[in-house]
């Protein structure tokens, strides 16, 4: 399989049950067929970092926001860093890594819960743009039935109220490339396949684009 030298970093972004996952497998499956190997990792990470904050989010433990911020913060800059499966080793190495949410969700879910956006910035400063973010454009009741459907427990950011002023949050991000690198913003609403649709066009658009320049 075909491995450019150096990679590209694509992220997903969206509210918990936007389907990003979905997307992003297929996406995987499609890049595999165009002869482009590509990892496919998330946020928060399995490293260390990673696992707790997967017990807060759960509420199985209990942290304040700004510890939730920073352990994100640490998580990310270990997820990228780290020699053994990091990011920027898998890149470095002409991997496309393909990423279930990286900063924005924090710079949208933690000033939610009332962090100041600048700081979030700045503890998030080691964290590179990727080249592409993908976000997956769903509406709340689409997400909030999704989320309902899917899990048996409680989470800190499922409530439909807490979306909402996510979704808000990240409108505004959206417009900030230093932050998105190239946007893609899809219709989240259709079907899997549909919205895939949407998705390969504009992101083939891109492929070509970035090839020629
Ligand atoms: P999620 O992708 O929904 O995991 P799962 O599919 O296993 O439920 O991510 C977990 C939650 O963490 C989600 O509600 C978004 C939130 N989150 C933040 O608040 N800040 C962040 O920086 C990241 C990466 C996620």
């Amino acid at each position: 399989m075909k491995k450019p030298t150096p990679g590209k970093f694509i992220v997903f972004e969206g509210l918990d049950g936007a389907g990003t996952s979905t997307q992003m497998a297929l996406l995987k499956n499609w890049l595999s067929q165009q002869d482009i190997f590509a990892e496919v990792t998330k946020e928060p990470s399995n490293g260390p970092a990673g696992v707790v904050i997967r017990q807060a989010i759960e509420e199985r433990i209990v942290m304040t926001p700004t510890a939730i911020a920073l352990a994100f913060a640490c998580d990310r800059v270990d997820h990228l860093q780290n020699d053994a499966n990091g990011v920027q080793k898998s890149l470095g190495q002409g991997s496309w890594v393909l990423c279930d949410r990286y900063v924005l969700s924090s710079l949208a879910y933690q000033s939610s819960e009332g962090m100041d956006l600048e700081w979030l910035k700045a503890i998030n400063r080691f964290a590179f743009a990727p080249h592409v973010t993908i976000f997956v454009d769903t509406s709340i009741e689409v997400c909030v039935e999704r989320i309902n459907r899917r899990s048996s427990h409680n989470e800190l950011f499922h409530h439909s109220d807490k979306l909402k002023t996510v979704r808000t949050q990240y409108q505004q991000l959206l417009d900030h490339s230093e932050l998105t690198g190239h946007l893609v913003k899809v219709n989240g609403d259709g079907t899997e396949q549909e919205v895939f649709a949407e998705l390969i066009t504009q992101f083939q658009q891109w492929m070509e684009q970035s090839t020629a320049s």
